[in-house]
């Protein structure tokens, strides 16, 4: 699938103001300054489509843009800043929970994690909860430019081994570098083959 047009439509912390659900939706998720926000302007060609910064905790509403008139994509505030102020990290983490738990129309979450790090508690739990939830997800590797080619087979296997832990099927991953553009056309074609599955929930708004 090509990315031919990107657009803004609306921020907000409530899932009852969220667009209609009349087309499939996909929310980006991670700790913040994973990448989330550059990971969609890399797939949408446009630097400036969500706001990104070095300074992690840049994102703070649900952020929802409409790629070729056909899906919403959604930026998500990040969670496990440390610095961020504690009353924040819960407004932020309950009311993005609440729109995971509750939008009818989201197809998938990408939940996007450091290729340079190990499986991180944060990470770890929050897959559980997704998982509790019955919140269906896939993994996205983030910067890999940043990693040595060398340690990238060693990094994601050692993720696997980690969650296989718990989990007894692991969620399919992808590899990706906001800066290289890699991995963004795997992500799209796996949005394209998944919203195939889309049944538009029944409402009397449509
Ligand atoms: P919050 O909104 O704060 O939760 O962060 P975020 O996950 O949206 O991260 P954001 O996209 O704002 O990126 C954080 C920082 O990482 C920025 O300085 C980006 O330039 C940098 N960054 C993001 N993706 C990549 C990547 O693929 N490669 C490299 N080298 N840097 C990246
Ligand atoms: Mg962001």
């Amino acid at each position: 699938m090509k990315v031919k047009t990107a657009e803004f439509v609306i921020s907000n912390t409530r899932v009852d103001m969220c667009p209609k659900p009349s087309i499939p939706e996909y929310a980006f998720i991670g700790r913040s300054n994973v990448g989330k926000s550059s990971l969609i302007n890399s797939m949408c060609n446009n630097k400036k489509l969500a706001k990104t910064s070095s300074t992690p905790g840049k994102t703070q509403l649900i952020n929802h843009f409409i790629i070729n008139n056909d899906w919403y994509l959604v930026d998500l505030p990040g969670y496990g800043f440390t610095k961020t102020p504690v009353h924040l990290k819960q407004k932020w983490m309950n009311f993005t929970r609440n729109y995971l738990r509750h939008r009818e129309n989201l197809m998938c979450v990408f939940v996007l994690l450091d290729s340079r790090h190990n499986v991180q508690k944060v990470d770890d739990e929050f897959m559980e909860w997704l998982g509790d939830n019955g919140i269906p997800f896939v993994m996205v590797f983030t910067k890999m430019d940043k990693l040595d080619p060398r340690d990238i087979e060693g990094n994601i296997q050692a993720y696997q081994d980690k969650m296989s832990e718990k989990w007894s099927f692991l969620p399919q991953h992808f590899l990706t570098s906001s800066e290289k553009k890699e991995g963004n056309e795997e992500i799209l074609k796996f949005i394209e083959e998944t919203s195939k599955g889309f049944v538009k929930p029944v409402d009397d708004r449509f």
